[in-house]
């Protein structure tokens, strides 16, 4: 699977996307370790806070279907400049470890980052008491 192969999963996905009330049409597709690709898109809501974005809906698929360790996730959304997973996606994504991320405007160039990049110091939940470090 190539960055573009992945990239227009991502951006065949977009096209699903419910957005209504932003019509920001956002599609993700998460390159799991076993080599399969787990689709997202966006799904609004008329309670504004009820939407879920793309990335959170590529990991649920993802969970769903028994995979947890993922290599990359390519976004492809509407708008002038390639998106970056929001905060609350950065965090879920950060569950399960460290992945590329490959970003692009639709039908523009994109741009690579890392998770650990955007979320260096993600929040971890150590129950242990005394534990300095989170992990
Ligand atoms: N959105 C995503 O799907 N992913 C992001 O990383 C940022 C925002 C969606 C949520 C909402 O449907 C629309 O984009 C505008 O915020």
């Amino acid at each position: 699977m190539t960055d573009r192969e992945l990239l227009q999963r991502a951006s065949a996905v977009r096209r699903q996307a419910y957005a209504p009330y932003s019509q920001f049409r956002v599609g993700a597709a998460l390159l799991g370790e076993s080599g399969r690709v787990y689709p997202g898109c966006n799904v609004e809501n008329a309670s504004f806070g009820l939407t879920v974005c793309a990335e959170r809906n590529a990991v649920a698929q993802a969970v769903a279907r028994g995979e947890r360790a993922f290599r990359k996730l390519a976004l492809v959304a509407d708008g002038a400049e390639p998106v970056m997973p929001c905060g609350a996606c950065l965090q879920v994504l950060a569950e399960f470890g460290d992945l590329e991320i490959l970003s692009a405007k639709a039908g523009g160039p994109y741009v690579r980052t890392r998770l650990s990049d955007l979320l260096p110091k993600a929040f971890r939940l150590d129950r242990r008491k005394g534990k300095k470090t989170a992990r």
